[in-house]
């Protein structure tokens, strides 16, 4: 049985006091022994958000991390930075890194590896464009990402890595992807993970959805029996939206009976 995760990506938001005001109210509202949570606030308030969160159950993550151990690389955070400052998991190849930043199914292979290597959790992001989309090419760009950031993936405990789908066209849109379209793409997924992976990591990965999940639509897209849990962004920042959004991934729980 796969335990559904929903982790908040707060993007490029939130100062300190912000950021400590939140992680506040999300403590006791967004705890709960069915789901996994996480916060993966900015790298500035990592710190802070970890000490805050000592001894709740509330997981911390990071946006991004370098490949490199250490070195002369202007900007750049390592994986065991992360893990210093409390990180459990960290967010790869948002689609946000790969438009505005360039980054290629390569650098996600190796920051995956890097987290891997490094006792990270990583959620790794995937999901076409709408022109992709339209033009009936999501499959076609799931399994070219998906080869690419699992080049290496052998001798890794794959059923440990979370991948969460997110169609472009829905992230920060207020449109996110139907129940039977994320449906769709989660089962590809889980399916090509089985034929690279092996059916026991396919059956143990965590596949999240994400792309305007909030209060409203999380329910119907966390019953589909693929949706493990969702990457929550805007959402993530009103704490009771994301404790809705928890709520309901914690009732999801039941489906697992109805699964055949
Ligand atoms: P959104 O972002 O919920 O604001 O659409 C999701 C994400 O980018 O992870």
């Amino acid at each position: 049985m796969r335990k559904p995760i929903v982790a908040g990506n707060w993007k490029m938001h939130l100062t300190l006091a912000e950021a400590s005001n939140l992680v506040q109210q999300l403590k006791g509202s967004c705890e709960s022994d069915a789901v996994e949570v996480a916060v993966c606030p900015p790298f500035t308030a990592l710190s802070t958000v970890g000490q805050l969160l000592k001894g709740s159950r509330i997981g911390l993550g990071a946006q991004d991390l370098f490949w490199e151990a250490q070195g002369a690389f202007t900007g750049e955070v390592s994986p065991a930075m992360l893990a210093d400052a409390g990180c459990r998991y960290v967010i790869i190849g948002h689609s946000e890194r790969r438009t505005h930043f360039g980054e290629t199914d390569a650098m996600v292979q190796r920051k995956l590896a890097a987290a891997m290597a490094n006792g990270l959790t990583p959620i790794v992001c995937i999901g076409e464009t709408l022109a992709e989309r339209d033009g009936g090419k999501t499959f076609e760009t799931l399994t070219k990402q998906l080869s690419g950031a699992f080049a290496s993936c052998e001798g890794w405990d794959c059923g440990k890595i979370i991948v969460a789908y997110e169609p472009v066209w829905a992230i920060g849109t207020g449109r996110n992807a139907t129940p039977e379209q994320a449906q769709e793409a989660h089962a590809f997924i889980r399916q090509w993970i089985g034929k690279r992976c092996g059916a026991e990591a396919a059956e143990a990965m965590r596949i999240q959805y994400g792309g305007s999940v909030n209060a409203g639509n999380a329910a119907i897209l966390l019953q589909q029996p693929d949706v493990d849990g969702a990457l929550v962004g805007g959402a993530s920042l009103k704490a009771d939206a994301f404790g809705t959004i928890v709520k309901a991934a914690a009732a999801s729980q039941t489906k697992v009976v109805n699964r055949s």
